[in-house]
């Protein structure tokens, strides 16, 4: 642990007690479902703080998964953390953690897709409403809020489109018709540290820890660290659902941590080179980097974020035909077509407006041309470069 308040060093030294290391560098890796108690005090004592980081049962995690929960809670600020076995899981649970039948949920428009649909398709049977709102919609936001919302969910950037909303505004425009609230984020983008979602008032900041804090796309994880006031619900009621992680899983997280720092500076230099050169192609009417002007929120990115990660879209002029986008996209030979993103690889899809339009039925914003989605990697940007330059030239 370190008292330095300078990211490089904070995700160097997060989580990294004695008690967890036992004299090595990294956690150990303490794989097990029984954890066995010496004598009836010692199960007592175990029991009653079995929530406070002593051994109890697999389920409630191990070292390994403790010296990742305090080193997520000293990123992120918060009072706890639990992890999940992927991204999607952390969302769907910490959203499951506070709503019962009759209730309604305030959730982004331009939410990962997976998201809404959760929404439409498994909230909806349990008798909870979704109204779906315009991230840009800024302090329109309190008309929305009804007796019964009992979340507020934000996404920043937005899934593909990019917009990034005015946090501030939204925070404030849902505690001013209801301070009890529960607002929280998917703050992945972000990779929880680039956007310090606690210190603005959000309650719990979830991430799928798959992309940046893994960052070599092969472990799926999901966080939610959370302030107190949320904590014991979120901790108690995912817990009830058999929410947990394996062992190795939370190493290689932690491990993931240590050039988290290094990692996104580079995904961020990169990104920004290939999206200015990007801006500057005759094919190409706007690029979507939170970091340009360009970007929908460009305003509230340069006013809140301490810095950008490497994914973005670009909107085309043209809307491709089905075969100018294959022959665009099977070509590439550094840039992978994959889901997912935040490895150290570079990544590329491509969506038409139509479909935009049918997942994100409640905004206004409307495309004309495809939208390429980029995940710019750790390799050379000359390189990268070079190769876009190509997919260009095939669509001649
Ligand atoms: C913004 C965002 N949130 C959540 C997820 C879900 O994460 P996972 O794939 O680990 O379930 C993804 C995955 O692509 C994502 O892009």
């Amino acid at each position: 642990m370190s008292k330095s308040q300078n990211l490089e060093t904070k995700l160097v030294h997060a989580g990294r007690k004695q008690r967890y290391t036992q004299g090595s560098v990294s956690p150990v890796i303490q794989r097990a479902s029984s954890l066995v108690f010496n004598s009836v005090k010692d199960k007592k004592h175990a029991t009653i703080n079995r929530y406070k980081g002593e051994l109890f049962y697999g389920r409630r995690g191990t070292l390994t998964h403790f010296a990742l929960q305090d080193a997520m809670c000293e990123l992120e600020g918060g009072a706890g953390c639990y992890l999940y076995p992927c991204g999607a899981a952390a969302v769907t649970n910490a959203i499951l953690a506070f709503v019962s039948q009759g209730d309604h949920v305030l959730m982004t428009g331009a939410a990962y897709e997976p998201t809404q649909d959760f929404c439409n398709h498994i909230l909806t049977n349990f008798g909870v409403s979704t109204t779906f709102y315009d991230p840009m919609i800024g302090e329109g936001l309190a008309a929305l809020i009804q007796p019964n919302t009992k979340i507020l969910f934000l996404e920043s950037p937005s899934s593909l489109t990019m917009e990034v909303p005015d946090i501030p505004t939204l925070v404030q425009a849902a505690r001013s018709v209801n301070p009890d609230i529960v607002i929280m984020i998917d703050n992945t983008w972000a990779a929880g540290v680039l956007f310090p979602a606690l210190e603005f008032g959000i309650d719990i900041s979830i991430q799928a820890g798959t992309k940046y804090l893994v960052g070599h796309s092969d472990v799926m994880i999901g966080t939610a660290v959370s302030n107190a006031r949320c904590w014991d619900q979120l901790r108690e009621r995912s817990y009830l659902m058999g929410q947990m992680v394996d062992a190795d899983s939370a190493y290689t997280t932690a491990r993931g941590l240590r050039t988290l720092g290094i990692r996104l500076k580079q995904h961020e230099e990169s990104s920004i080179q290939v999206a200015k050169w990007l801006a500057e192609r005759p094919e190409v009417k706007a690029v979507y980097h939170p970091a340009l002007p360009s970007c929908p929120g460009h305003e509230f990115f340069k006013r809140d974020f301490k810095g950008s990660s490497g994914l973005f879209s670009f909107e085309l002029y043209q809307k491709l035909t089905d075969e100018q986008l294959a022959n665009f996209l099977d070509h590439f030979e550094i840039f992978s077509m994959a889901y997912s993103w935040g490895g150290f690889e570079s990544l590329i899809l491509a969506n038409q407006p139509a479909e935009i339009a049918r997942i994100r039925p409640a905004i206004e914003r409307k495309l004309t041309g495809t939208l390429v989605r980029v995940h710019i990697g750790l390799e050379a940007v000359e390189d990268l470069i070079h190769d876009l330059e190509k997919g260009f030239e095939r669509l001649k």
